[in-house]
């Protein structure tokens, strides 16, 4: 049975530095240890048991994304991403050939995901659950803001999601069908949701954070210099 993975590589990185016309390049082929952060994550996913990828992307730097895949033995698809990210996921929806029985989205800005995590979503799915996320505990204390002062949330309550995020094909497909205008989604498993789904958690990993910021690089470089990624 194979297991596509939809990775997202179509944003700017504002939170990087660049412009929203994405000036300095995308995020996606900024390089940890020289090493462009979309070929490590697909590394990753394929070490995880990822049969086919589609990248989405920017058209303009479909070329050099390409080239950065050089010599990887299975089947990559590209397609243009969109406004949001929800957009683009939609978008790599569209060029599936069929209904895969796997599919996981990925977001190209989590180089370091380790492969058992990605394994671990795709057992998951296997193992009948229908949308799959893998989170992690918090570190910080949390509190919510209230229009007078703030209040103490209880932590241990709490998790922070990151992804590959694991879906059966069909409910993964059929949820973005129906994806109502109205309501802003930051990831796939609340698309899934919205339509009823039921969301199974997985042990994900502190190494799948995602680079957002410049000093993103230099800890997640440090991490694979020491060989703890
Ligand atoms: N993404 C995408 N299409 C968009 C927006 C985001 O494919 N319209 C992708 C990004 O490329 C990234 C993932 O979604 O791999 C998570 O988004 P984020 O970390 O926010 O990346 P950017 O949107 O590029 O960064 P920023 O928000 O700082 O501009
Ligand atoms: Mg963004």
């Amino acid at each position: 049975e194979p297991v596509v993975a939809i990775v997202v590589a179509a944003g700017s990185g504002v939170r990087l530095g660049n412009s929203s016309a994405g000036g300095h390049g995308p995020k996606a082929l900024r390089k940890l240890s020289g090493v462009p952060l979309l070929r490590h994550s697909i590394d990753r996913l394929i070490a995880g048991g990822v049969d086919r990828v589609v990248v989405v992307s920017r058209p303009e730097f479909r070329k050099q994304m390409r080239a950065t895949l050089a010599g990887i033995d299975l089947p990559i698809t590209f397609t243009d991403g969109g406004a949001t990210r929800t957009d683009s996921v939609r978008n790599g929806l569209r060029v599936l050939e069929g209904v895969p029985p796997v599919i996981l989205v990925h977001d190209a800005a989590r180089p370091l995901v380790p492969a058992e995590v990605v394994s671990r979503v795709i057992a998951a799915v296997r193992g009948g659950s229908s949308t799959v996320i893998p989170v992690i505990s918090l570190i910080d204390s949390v509190r919510a803001v209230e229009p007078h002062g703030s209040r103490v949330v209880d932590r241990s309550g709490l998790r922070a999601v990151q992804t590959p995020q694991g879906f059966d094909g069909a409910t993964l497909i059929d949820a973005y069908d129906h994806l109502p205008a109205d309501t802003l989604f930051t990831d796939d498993a609340s698309v899934c949701e919205a339509q009823g789904s039921e969301v199974a958690l997985v042990e994900g990993s502190v190494l799948s954070m995602k680079i957002t910021r410049p000093h993103d690089f230099l800890f997640a470089e440090a991490l694979l210099q020491a060989g703890l990624a």
